[in-house]
């Protein structure tokens, strides 16, 4: 038989599930979210965790990252509204991006959401806002990679369409254009850039950016939101901890280190508390020795990006089968490159036996496409019990308010 790397109680587990499905894992996101505080309050005096919703939209997730601590970051009025929905007083949301729409960004800033301004128009909407009150809003700061590191250019992308640029007159204007508005300050400033990288050197040079930033125009601010961008679990690389000293140290030689330090990550906080399950609905012998075997999963529910090169995959059999040389192991669409991985050597899979994609929670279920078959059940595993968070969609959902 094979060697497991699961305990057998987790393969009983992952067996009664109805596949294909999703399982949340609250007690990781947990740990992760306090990860990231417990590095930020070892150096700030105040610090926020914001859960990236595009990252992971998961209600269920979102609600539970809420009870943990952290904010909601959203990035459209939809998100903004997920947020709301999900349990997020105004005052833990932080509102970014471009698709903000009038009327919840007038909500947000009312209600004292952290909002990051991001476009002209939102300047123009600050006028709408009640004359009598003061209200606080942050800018986003137009960074180029290769301008402020070097060693984390990237080519192409390293220019942004985000935020006001420095480098032209359209930062200073927006500093000037909220600075005369009578009810309205500047307290924060947004530098989200994710470098290729996502090395500690960058951090350490776009808060540097930031800070020069803060002095040319001699701003006084609340917070600084350093966006995401940060690695998660992985073994040798940057840990919560070291992000959180390189944005310490940088603030605290400019004498800065007051600030409320913000940082929003999504694969680091989220990748980790999914595993996805598929089961094995087929197996063809194509060539001899080169077996196709088809899964109720598909690329797109763990790769909608088709980009992946691998899985942290394993597999769980019924029975004791003959190694084969070679399985692709496929997906469940009608697509010919709905293609995962290749199994080398191994016994063969067949019809029932089940296969576990861990840290698969990050850009993949909130980017699935409808495509053949819709949205897959997702559970929830607490406190030693699973329960289904998210029903499958079927026909019946996808046909809501349309007409037939
Ligand atoms: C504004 C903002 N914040 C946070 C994130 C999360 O980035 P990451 O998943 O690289 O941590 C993104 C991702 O695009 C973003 O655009």
């Amino acid at each position: 038989m094979p060697q497991w790397r699961i305990s057998m109680e987790q393969i009983n587990f992952y067996k009664s599930l109805q596949t294909p499905c999703f399982v949340l894992d609250v007690a990781e996101l947990k740990r992760s979210i306090d990860g990231y505080q417990k590095a930020l309050d070892s150096n700030f005096q105040k610090a926020i965790v914001g859960y990236s919703v595009k990252t992971n939209s998961t209600p269920y997730c979102m609600r539970k990252a809420g009870d943990f601590g952290a904010y909601a970051e959203v990035v459209s009025h939809d998100e903004y509204e997920l947020a709301v929905l999900c349990g997020f007083p105004t005052n833990r949301i932080i509102y970014n991006g471009p698709m903000k729409s009038k009327e919840t960004f007038v909500e947000a800033v009312e209600g004292g959401a952290i909002v990051n301004i991001e476009t002209k128009r939102e300047l123009e909407w600050l006028k709408d806002l009640d004359r009598s009150q003061q209200y606080k809003v942050g800018l986003r700061l137009n960074i180029n990679i290769s301008h402020i590191s070097e060693e984390d250019a990237d080519g192409d992308n390293d220019n942004s369409r985000f935020g006001f640029s420095d480098e032209t007159s359209e930062f200073a204007d927006a500093v000037g254009y909220i600075s005369n508005l009578p009810n309205v300050s500047l307290n924060g400033l947004h530098i989200h850039r994710t470098a290729h990288s996502r090395s500690v050197r960058f951090y350490e040079r776009s808060v540097e950016y930031a800070c020069n930033t803060i002095k040319k125009y001699d701003l006084d601010l609340d917070y600084l939101d350093v966006g995401g961008g940060y690695f998660g679990i992985f073994p040798n690389k940057p840990t919560y901890q070291q992000y959180s000293d390189a944005f310490y140290n940088v603030l605290k030689a400019n004498d800065l280190d007051n600030l409320c330090l913000i940082v929003e990550p999504g694969n680091a906080l989220v990748a980790s508390c999914y595993t996805f399950v598929s089961e094995v609905i087929d197996h063809k012998e194509v060539e001899k020795d080169h077996w196709f075997v088809t899964t109720d999963g598909s690329r797109n529910d763990i790769d909608p990006f088709f980009k992946k090169s691998g899985y942290l995959d394993e597999e769980i059999y019924q029975k004791e089968t003959p190694v084969v040389e070679t399985q692709t192991i496929s997906g469940c669409t009608c697509l010919e490159y709905d293609r995962l991985f290749t199994l080398k050597d191994k016994p063969l899979l067949c019809v029932g036996d089940r296969i576990i994609y861990h840290n698969v929670g990050a850009y993949t279920m909130c980017l699935t496409p409808m495509f053949i078959r819709y949205i897959p059940n997702i559970y929830a595993l607490e406190n030693g019990e699973c329960k289904l968070v998210r029903e499958k969609w079927t026909a019946k959902e996808f046909i809501q308010k349309t007409i037939i």
